[in-house]
């Protein structure tokens, strides 16, 4: 049977109800498409929380500033649909900005105190857009629970802090960061980097664990200056948090910004 893709709320909640009318436990994974292994590591994740796999495809607009890459995200709705089908999800909701924001797309939603500073100091718009969109998401497919990547760790905070602050009862999930076979987290962006700057973009991982031996403030000075030295442009922070044990980095390759984390001793 050929993977369902739902455009509509409506249709898909549809079937979601007929499921739960069958008892059935239903698992959700919000992404943005152009998926990759990444991804798909959460979808194999959900299935074996769940019985049923739903997973939204939809570039977020509330979630990109104007000078943002939104119309030059990737986007290849069937090539994922194909990726979906292999690792058997059970229904794919891939809705019209229309469908999902009637009334115009407009973040209506603030996040709550995991947003501060690191990706809002430089993406001030960011975590109100995600926790828009994911409410909307989560209001439509109405999951048991719903798979995170920990690659965006400070999102999936933001994602618990609003499920816990709605009284949501949706489980959240954190999925392991997949890299490739130099450590790179895998990234849809990844595509954005040209042969040389993907050479570059390798070093990220090694200096965060580097750092994360035994993270200071001396050492996560030099974890920039080394970032820089690899051939990164810029880096946005690469910073400490000792109430996640985390190491979190976001730097730029030319046009292309990279993030990543890692847990720290
Ligand atoms: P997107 O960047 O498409 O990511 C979808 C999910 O895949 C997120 O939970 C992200 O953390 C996870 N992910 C991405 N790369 C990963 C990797 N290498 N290993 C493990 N998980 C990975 O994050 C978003 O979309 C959006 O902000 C969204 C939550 C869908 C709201 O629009």
């Amino acid at each position: 049977m050929s993977l369902a893709v739902y455009k509509t709320r409506a249709d898909l909640q549809a079937q979601v109800a007929a499921w739960k009318a069958q008892g059935h436990r239903v698992a959700f994974v919000p992404t943005m498409g152009a998926l990759h292994a990444g991804h798909l590591s959460l979808m194999r994740l959900a299935k074996e929380k769940a019985d049923k796999v739903v997973v939204s495809i939809f570039v977020n607009p509330t979630q990109f500033a104007p000078h943002e890459d939104f119309d030059t995200y990737p986007r290849d709705l069937d090539g994922d649909v194909k990726l979906l089908s292999s690792v058997g999800v059970d229904a794919v909701y891939a809705p019209s900005e229309a469908d999902l924001y009637p009334e115009g797309a407009k973040s209506d939603q603030e996040a709550g105190a995991a947003a501060a500073g690191l990706e809002s100091a430089f993406r001030p718009h960011f975590f109100d857009g995600v926790v828009t969109v994911v409410y909307r998401l989560f209001k439509a497919v109405q999951p048991d629970v719903a798979v995170f990547g920990e690659k965006d760790f400070q999102q999936l905070q933001v994602i618990r802090e609003m499920v816990a602050d709605k009284g949501l009862g949706i489980e959240i999930i954190g999925g392991p960061i997949a890299r490739d076979e130099f450590g790179l987290a895998l990234s849809s962006r990844n595509a954005y980097l040209s042969e040389g700057e993907l050479e570059i973009a390798r070093m990220l991982n090694q200096v965060i664990f580097n750092v994360a031996q035994g993270p200071s403030e001396e050492r996560l000075a030099e974890a920039e200056e080394m970032i820089l030295q690899a051939g990164f442009d810029k880096v946005d922070y690469v910073a400490y948090r000792p109430e996640w044990k985390r190491v979190l980095v976001a730097a730029w390759l030319g046009k292309t910004r990279l993030i990543d984390n890692c847990s720290a001793q």
